[in-house]
């Protein structure tokens, strides 16, 4: 049984008065959950004062985004190893944001992605289809391709350690959720991709939903017996909504 895993993208919002603020309604909450692994993913800015404040708790940090370089001249970048300095256990990878405008390719996130590995950080990497892409028919084409590309190389017991998130772009802060039915699609399809290169440990491998989660459709998506979480964008800025969709009631 995979644990799920409940992440949320503050993506950039909150300063650092806010950020602590939010976090610390989020540990009184949430600090009975163990069928759960929380994660918060704050702005650069806020990640190590977060983690100092979730210490010894249950929720993890994520870092947004990462350089696949330890160090050097390249300004503007955060390396893996100062995520793991600030406190982070996880980074997000190739989200469809950092694809869209800041100009990530597969290529790129295959080599964060090792280079999270290797630091010890468990990586969340996002695929999924425009809507032009699933007008045309392509959502499997473009999400194989995204798998495939952003997961060469890794060996079966690197590829473990990852978690997929499977956000397709039409529905990121649009609130136009995929069906359940239609992410449980792609979420077997994905599936089925991994474990033609991973073998049974595939089975291991969780992977999350994303794409307007709200507090109103955490139960049914949860409850398709291939989606294993969710990455949460709008609804976890407030701790109101985040707590809801942490205690999402599964009837898988
Ligand atoms: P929303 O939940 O705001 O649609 O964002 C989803 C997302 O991009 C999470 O990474």
């Amino acid at each position: 049984m995979r644990k799920p895993i409940i992440a949320g993208n503050w993506k950039m919002y909150k300063n650092l008065g806010e950020a602590i603020e939010l976090v610390r309604q989020l540990k009184e909450n949430l600090a009975d959950v163990v069928s759960v692994e929380i994660v918060v993913s704050p702005p650069f800015t806020a990640l190590a004062a977060v983690a100092a404040e979730l210490s010894g708790t249950n929720i993890s940090v994520a870092g947004q985004n990462m350089y696949w370089e330890e160090a050097g001249a390249f300004t503007g970048e955060v390396s893996p190893l100062m995520l793991k300095d600030a406190g982070c256990t996880h980074v997000i990878i190739g989200h469809s944001e950092r694809r869209q405008f800041f100009g990530e390719t597969d290529t790129t996130v295959n080599k964060k992605l090792k280079a999270a590995l290797k630091a010890g950080l468990t990586p969340i990497v996002c695929v999924g289809e425009t809507l032009e892409e699933r007008e045309f028919g392509g959502t499997m084409k473009v999400v194989e391709k995204q798998i495939r590309e952003g997961l060469e190389g890794l060996a079966p017991q690197e590829m473990e350690k990852i978690v997929i998130a499977y956000e397709p772009v039409w529905a990121i802060g649009t609130g136009k959720t995929a069906t359940p039915q239609q992410a449980e699609e792609v979420h077997e399809a994905i599936g089925t991709i991994i474990a033609q290169t991973a073998g049974g440990v595939a089975r291991n491998i969780r992977i999350l939903y994303g794409g307007s989660v709200k507090p109103d459709n955490i139960d049914v998506l949860m409850s398709q017996p291939n989606i294993d979480g969710a990455l949460v964008g709008g609804a976890s800025l407030q701790a109101e909504s985040f707590i809801r969709i942490v205690r999402f009631k599964n009837s898988k």
